[in-house]
């Protein structure tokens, strides 16, 4: 059987080229970066190669790219750093955020160290910017803001440019969660009124386990991890050669082919909700998710018309049926929490109709559509 993949947004396939030049790399250049010898030089030279073109493509100097292990570790030294480093006392979030964003919040919180605030959000999971502006003049402790870009849910997309400048304009800094933005949209962090970035490899056809965190220069943001003085202080531990060059190259693929992938993307999404509204009466949009000006185009959370007790073996059915996708409402089988996101933007009552999320890249084609669409429908009338 032929597998479908529709779970871009957890992880997309490592592009061949990709995979090329990592091999190499491990092959031939083995060398801590560190090391002030040839081999060591020769992998620094790489290092800071890739670390020049990232910088490059979003705007920013290369000082301010610093690798990590992915998203998770670049939220983190960002949310924690910014309370150790920079006496932050006030953080504002939103409910639907990534767990590596909501979690280091949550524990920073119940130590004592800041007064957490969760801006109000629609229906669409965008934050009422009223409410931002009442939690930003609510105190005058040093403040920051984290409110991700593109939701990795629902994919609703934040207006940056206004949430940054009002942080800015009320003396806040401001960290934004890019991780379903980088290699998926134009980005020039320079331009934007953002403060701190976070990236993942993995999410736009490169390696996993490596990411980049953007730091504007001058915040005075230190390392989350304790040891060597890499990464100029604000990362220790040996880099990663092959992963970052891998990053690179995946970063590079990205771009090149941003404005085609964008159109395909953006019709197939078009196609698969047509087809969806089309084949299944009733069906429902998680957030602004059939809106492609709100949401990005690869991603659609859709949710079924059926009930709690006929939902319960639908993500076998489609497991069974080859199509790997990921499931997001509480009430559906295997799912021992639910999904945080919907959760919040969804009723009670809506939560218990179940919600998947499909997740497209370029590999993806409107045949592999038209068999996700057959397969939900043949699962409602069976
Ligand atoms: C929006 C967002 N932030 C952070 C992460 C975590 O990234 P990583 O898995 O690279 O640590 C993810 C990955 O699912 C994500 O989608």
């Amino acid at each position: 059987m032929e597998l479908i993949y529709v779970d871009n947004a957890a992880t997309t396939a490592i592009s061949p080229e990709v995979a090329t030049v990592m091999h190499q790399t491990l092959n031939s250049c083995y060398g801590n970066p560190s090391s002030v010898h040839a081999i060591g030089r020769t992998a620094r030279a790489k290092v800071e190669s890739a670390r020049k073109f990232i910088a490059h493509k979003l705007g920013v100097l290369p000082k301010e790219i610093i690798f990590t292990s992915g998203g998770t570790e670049a939220d983190n030294t960002v949310l924690q750093g910014v309370v150790h480093h920079l006496g932050i006392k006030h953080i504002i979030t939103s409910p639907i955020e990534h767990h590596a964003v909501l979690h280091p919040l949550e524990h920073l919180a119940q130590q004592g160290l800041i007064q957490l605030d969760y801006v109000s959000i629609d229906s669409d999971g965008t934050p009422d910017l009223e409410d931002l502006v009442r939690l930003l003049t609510r105190t005058s402790a040093p403040k920051l803001v984290s409110l991700m870009y593109v939701n990795n849910e629902v994919g609703t997309i934040l207006d940056i440019q206004s949430i940054g400048r009002l942080c800015h304009k009320h003396n806040a800094l401001f960290h934004s969660d890019t991780v379903q933005v980088v290699g998926h949209f134009p980005l020039n962090l320079g331009d934007l009124p953002i403060d701190f970035a976070a990236a993942a490899a993995h999410k736009f056809h490169g390696p996993k386990g490596v990411g980049f965190m953007y730091a504007r220069s001058k915040t005075g943001l230190g390392s989350l991890l304790m040891g060597g003085a890499q990464e100029r202080g604000m990362r220790a531990g040996t880099e990663a050669v092959h992963d970052i060059v891998g990053m690179e190259m995946a970063l590079k693929l990205a771009y090149e082919s941003l404005s085609n992938d964008t159109t395909y993307l953006k019709e197939l999404k078009t196609y698969c909700l047509g087809l969806l509204k089309e084949k299944i009466p009733g069906i429902s949009f998680n957030g602004a998710s059939d809106n492609l000006e709100k949401s990005t185009h690869t991603i659609v959370s859709l949710r079924l018309p059926i009930d709690k007790k006929k939902a319960q073996l639908l993500a076998f059915h489609m497991d069974l049926k080859g199509i790997c996708c990921s499931k997001g409402s509480a009430c559906q089988s295997g799912s021992e929490t639910g999904s945080h996101v919907l959760q919040h933007l969804l009723s009670e009552r809506e939560n218990e109709s179940p919600s998947i999320r499909l997740s497209f890249s370029t590999h993806n084609t409107k045949d592999e559509i038209d068999t996700i669409v057959a397969t939900l429908v043949e699962y409602i009338n069976s």
